[in-house]
């Protein structure tokens, strides 16, 4: 991959269309992925004026930043995304007077530089950040905080790469797809480390097994199933054509639904405060 190439992909999306946002809901219904425990003790972290106001960073559907306006019912809630489609889409599907979704790119400036939260709760988002770029990612988050605020990273680490029997043919191609395709598929375990060097106290980490076997293996296949098929322009670009995606997402995810697989992947939840 040539360095612009690189630069071009690290300001999409590997997901990015019209249709992120029902398998963003799709994925927030199953219980392994609910915001529920991601956000749960929350209130218990915070002295909570009526003046404060939290931000959710990289929103996607506005199911958290709503998550949050009911944990936080009199205070004004935020929710960023760069993707202009997906704030549009949120808009419509979480109308709330106590809440903004504006599109904002944490990366860049953000719109309003004097404004402060007094809590910041960002999922899912670090692992589609360049690597030479997440550090600054979780910086230009904590220079938002109050002084006392918290910050919330939550990501899942293992994500393709813990499949458990891995198929040997799918190797070469998958070790493609982690250095090629934007994604950093072990991103969960990085975040308690970038928490230290930003200058948080207070760090805890909580680390959450989400195990797929058997029964709930089969929803976790048809979220497999739509990664894949969300992300085809990325991942044919990088497999080298629509015949080896097709044969890698079909092998892949016939090994999934094989007797007795198990796929792993560890949720981190990681709280620090400014
Ligand atoms: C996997 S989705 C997660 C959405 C939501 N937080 C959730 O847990 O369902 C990742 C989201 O992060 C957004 N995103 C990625 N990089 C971003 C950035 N630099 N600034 C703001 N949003 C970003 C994407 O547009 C996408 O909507």
């Amino acid at each position: 991959m040539t360095p612009s190439n690189s630069a071009a992909r690290s300001r999409l999306y590997a997901l990015e269309c019209t249709e992120e946002f029902h398998r963003l809901e799709r994925q927030a219904s199953l219980k392994e992925y609910s915001f529920q425990e991601d956000l749960d003790d929350l209130p218990a972290l915070t002295e909570t004026s009526r003046a404060a106001s939290f931000l959710d960073a990289g929103c996607g559907s506005g199911q958290g930043t709503h998550a949050l306006s009911r944990i936080f019912p009199s205070q004004k809630i935020v929710g960023f995304d760069q993707s202009a489609l997906r704030i549009e889409q949120a808009r419509k599907a979480y109308p709330h007077d106590r809440i903004e979704f504006r599109v904002c790119d944490v990366l860049k400036e953000f719109p309003n530089s004097t404004d402060r939260y007094q809590g910041i709760f960002s999922r899912f988002v670090l692992q589609h950040i360049e690597q030479n770029q997440q550090l600054e990612f979780v910086r230009k988050l904590v220079n938002r905080l109050d002084a006392g605020g918290w910050l919330r990273v939550v990501d899942c680490d293992g994500l393709l790469i813990n499949l458990s029997p891995f198929p040997e043919d799918l190797r070469e191609s998958t070790q493609k797809i982690i250095s090629e395709v934007g994604v950093d598929f072990l991103a969960g375990r990085k975040i308690p480390t970038f928490f230290q060097e930003a200058g948080l106290n207070q760090i805890t980490c909580k680390v959450v097994p989400l195990v797929f076997f058997g029964e709930n293996m089969r929803s976790e296949i048809e979220m497999m199933r739509e990664r894949f098929r969300l992300s085809r322009p990325r991942l044919i670009e990088t497999l080298g054509g629509a015949e080896a995606f097709e044969t890698y997402v079909n092998s892949y995810l016939e090994a999934m639904a094989a007797p007795g697989s198990v796929v792993v992947y560890n949720k981190f939840i990681v709280t620090g405060v400014k």
